[in-house]
């Protein structure tokens, strides 16, 4: 039995695929066109592991897509492939478009393509996947809501679409399209949508691994506008559970919204963050690194709040997250703090290029 997984270089994808060779007796191939945020290093340890098939390349590339479907024969494809940064959206939407949306269409058709070649009964001793037992499962966002009011009712499966960001508005839109692809063809889908995560492996570009980086390089720690946005965090472990039972026991067509109910103001974080690090690395003059933090210009069209309703999901597949956001960062914490090859690593080449360019206030 295989997975076809795909962007399983990048944060949640790689952490993803971890766990499931840990756990599991069946072959991924990993395809991730390996952009700034996605790195072979952090599938360093599934080196020989003949479980694990690692391609570089483009969901949109659809020959090559095609090929490994054909190839591997996959049960299920996992879609993580995306970009994900909200700033760059900002600063250069053009990558969004092409690889959340037109990437998607194209993958959507390989998939099509070969799931129709399926057969509809069980050959070959029951092995080979079926037209009906075959999944996509579409990885997604709660941006694709839009922003929440003080007081309003978390982000159900049927609130509408309001994205706002260049980001999120790519994401309905491979979203929309997950979803005609269901209705239309017939195609077995399911569609995940969660809140913001963190954990191992995560870009020191997102909220909190920059924090936890900067501050041990003593920069300023940027908070935009006034700090008091709302994100609701699930540890990426957690959502990768999620996924994995949503593969096993989703029903077709449905959408699952994934959360772990922590609102939290963005100041909160920092602060919880540097109150970690004081603990775990005191700094040497004995100041707090939140000394370090900054106030900056806002986000252009910041959302407010994010709040995930997760009833569905954990009523419907009995999940639930394993960790509160105190374990759960306090494990963030201290993996960072463990792990600075990994991040000096990635904070190298084209993205410090990417950076001098566009923010000022994270240069030292
Ligand atoms: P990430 O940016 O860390 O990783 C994305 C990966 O996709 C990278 O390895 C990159 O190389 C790869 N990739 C990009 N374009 C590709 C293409 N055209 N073909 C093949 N591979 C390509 O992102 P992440 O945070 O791991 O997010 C994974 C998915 O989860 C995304 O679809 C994202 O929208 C969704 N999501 C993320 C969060 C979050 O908090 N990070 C929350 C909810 C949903
Ligand atoms: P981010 O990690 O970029 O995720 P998203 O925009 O997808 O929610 O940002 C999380 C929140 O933190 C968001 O409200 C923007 C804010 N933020 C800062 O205040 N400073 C920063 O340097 C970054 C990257 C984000």
């Amino acid at each position: 039995m295989t997975l076809l997984v795909t962007g399983g270089a990048g944060f949640i994808g790689a952490n993803f695929v971890l766990d499931w060779l840990a756990a599991h007796d069946e072959t991924v191939v990993n395809l991730d066109k390996l952009t700034y945020a996605g790195n072979p290093e952090t599938l360093a340890s599934l080196q020989g592991n003949a479980h694990h098939v690692f391609v570089q390349g483009d969901i949109g590339d659809a020959a090559l897509v095609s090929r490994l479907l054909a190839e591997h024969q996959p049960r299920a494809v996992v879609n993580f492939a995306a970009e994900s940064h909200v700033d760059r959206s900002i600063h250069g939407p053009g990558d969004f478009i092409e690889t959340n949306i037109v990437g998607t269409f194209r993958l959507l058709e390989s998939v099509r393509s070969y799931w129709s070649g399926l057969s509809d009964t069980h050959r070959d001793g029951g092995v080979a996947p079926t037209k009906s037992s075959f999944r996509f499962l579409h990885v997604s966002t709660d941006e694709v809501y839009g922003s929440l009011s003080k007081g309003d009712p978390a982000f159900a499966e049927t609130h509408r679409y309001e994205p706002n960001s260049p980001y999120s508005a790519s994401k309905a839109a491979s979203d929309h399209l997950v979803r005609a692809w269901h209705h239309t063809y017939g195609l077995p889908v399911l569609t995940t949508n969660c809140s913001n995560n963190y954990g191992p492996y995560h870009f020191p570009e997102k909220l909190i691994p920059l924090m936890i980086v900067n501050a041990l390089a003593g920069k300023p720690l940027p908070v935009y506008g006034d700090g008091m946005q709302i994100r609701d965090w699930l540890y990426v472990k957690d959502h990768c559970s999620a996924i994995r039972r949503v593969l096993e026991a989703g029903r077709l067509g449905e959408t699952y919204n994934v959360g772990g109910w922590n609102e939290k103001p963005n100041i909160e974080i920092v602060n919880t963050v540097c109150k970690l690090l004081d603990e775990l690395r005191p700094k040497q003059d004995g100041t707090s690194y939140a000394t370090q933090i900054a106030y900056v210009t806002d986000r252009p069209g910041h959302d407010r709040r994010y709040a995930i309703d997760a009833r569905k999901l954990e009523a419907e597949l009995g999940w639930k997250p394993a960790e509160t956001f105190e374990t759960g960062i306090r494990k963030t914490v201290e993996w960072y703090l463990a792990n600075p090859d990994w991040v000096a690593h990635v904070q190298s080449g084209s993205y410090r290029d990417w950076v001098s360019k566009n923010y000022a206030e994270r240069q030292a």
